[in-house]
């Protein structure tokens, strides 16, 4: 795959029309090697503690969430108005009970960062590393935004992801 570097800033407005849908792959491989593949449609993308960061909201329930807990980075690979059946298929399966890698085909390479994957294929990527964690709180989010996204109390964990890599495929 050819990989064109860039500013972690220059494919912002690709990765905006790709959210909140079709989406993007986020792909994650926790310390004990297990890999898994979940579509997400929010993400913020900005400088914090003077670093490009890229935040991804995963809920609890996710199978992601219990790998994102244990793991050190993650990938964001963003397909720009194609494999939109396989955006679609990791978004509404969950890899407890599929492998969604293989169900889908999805070809993995090496990132350019040890212990990253990414999927070949995609137009857009990125190489994090997770450097917080938080909770979304009830008592402090516009209870608009509670009603709405939230009636099964299923708050999301922000996880904000230093920006090692960013680059075209
Ligand atoms: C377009 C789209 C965007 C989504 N965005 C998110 C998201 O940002 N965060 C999240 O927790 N779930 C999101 N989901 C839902 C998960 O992708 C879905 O529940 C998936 O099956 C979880 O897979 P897992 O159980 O293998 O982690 C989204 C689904 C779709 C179709």
């Amino acid at each position: 795959m050819k990989r064109t570097k860039i500013e972690f800033f220059e494919g912002f407005a690709d990765l905006v029309k790709a959210l909140p849908k079709p989406g993007a792959f986020l792909l994650v491989e926790d310390v004990e090697g297990r890999r898994n593949v979940m579509t997400i449609g929010w993400a913020t993308l900005g400088v914090v503690w003077s670093e490009p960061v890229l935040e991804v909201l995963v809920r609890p329930s996710r199978h992601t969430f219990g790998l994102m807990q244990k793991a050190e980075r993650f990938s964001i690979n963003v397909p720009l108005g194609k494999l939109q059946k396989r955006l679609a298929f990791c978004g509404s399966r969950s890899g407890r009970e599929t492998d969604k890698i293989e169900a889908c085909g999805l070809r993995l390479l090496p990132g350019l960062t040890r212990g990253v994957w990414v999927i070949d294929g995609c137009d857009l990527y990125y190489e994090c590393e997770i450097v917080h964690k938080t909770l979304v709180v009830k008592e402090n989010l516009d209870r608009k935004i509670v009603r709405q996204y939230y009636p099964g109390d299923d708050f999301h964990t922000i996880y904000a992801g230093r920006v090692l890599e960013s680059y075209r495929g």
